[in-house]
């Protein structure tokens, strides 16, 4: 059975539908879990699906992946552009790793162009919205190594 992938949401995202819509959306993260979790089950990969405003449960949570997920994806939320905790954590974890942003930071304020998150992903989804989560699934499904299946 392939471990699944670990999908960490950081600070403010848990008001994702009524924060800002015109600039994240009128979905709510719960819609997002539903797509990613959908999304990943089309492709025989699970989701564990998690959110906090707490810098430090978030290493935690990277520290946990190393041996519990089979890949990882984070939006890191503000703490992208803030935190070296964070990207420590990530180069300590050996598994692939997609970066998802709801916006495009690139055309947003230039505190935002910078990721720390970045350095340690093996790839960056920014600007296409909550269907950046699906996308992120069909990385990992290439790049996550899988038991052979049987028969
Ligand atoms: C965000 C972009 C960040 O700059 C911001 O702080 C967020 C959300 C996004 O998904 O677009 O909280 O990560």
């Amino acid at each position: 059975m392939t471990k699944p992938i670990y999908v960490l949401n950081g600070p403010n995202l848990n008001l994702l539908g009524t924060r800002e819509p015109d600039v994240y959306g009128r979905e709510t993260l719960d819609d997002v879990r539903q797509r990613t979790e959908k999304k990943a089950s089309a492709l025989g990969l699970s989701v564990e699906f998690r959110q906090s405003n707490r810098e430090g449960e978030l290493v935690d949570w990277i520290q946990e992946a190393r041996s519990h997920a089979s890949g990882l994806i984070i939006n890191a939320g503000a703490y992208t552009h803030t935190s070296v905790a964070l990207l420590d954590a990530l180069l300590a974890t050996d598994v692939p790793t997609m970066e998802v942003h709801l916006s495009n930071i690139f055309t947003r304020e230039a505190f935002r162009h910078h990721s720390y998150v970045s350095q340690a992903a093996d790839g960056v989804i920014c600007g296409c919205g909550p269907r950046g989560y699906e996308l992120a699934v069909e990385a990992l499904a290439d790049l996550i190594d899988r038991p052979a299946e049987a028969g």
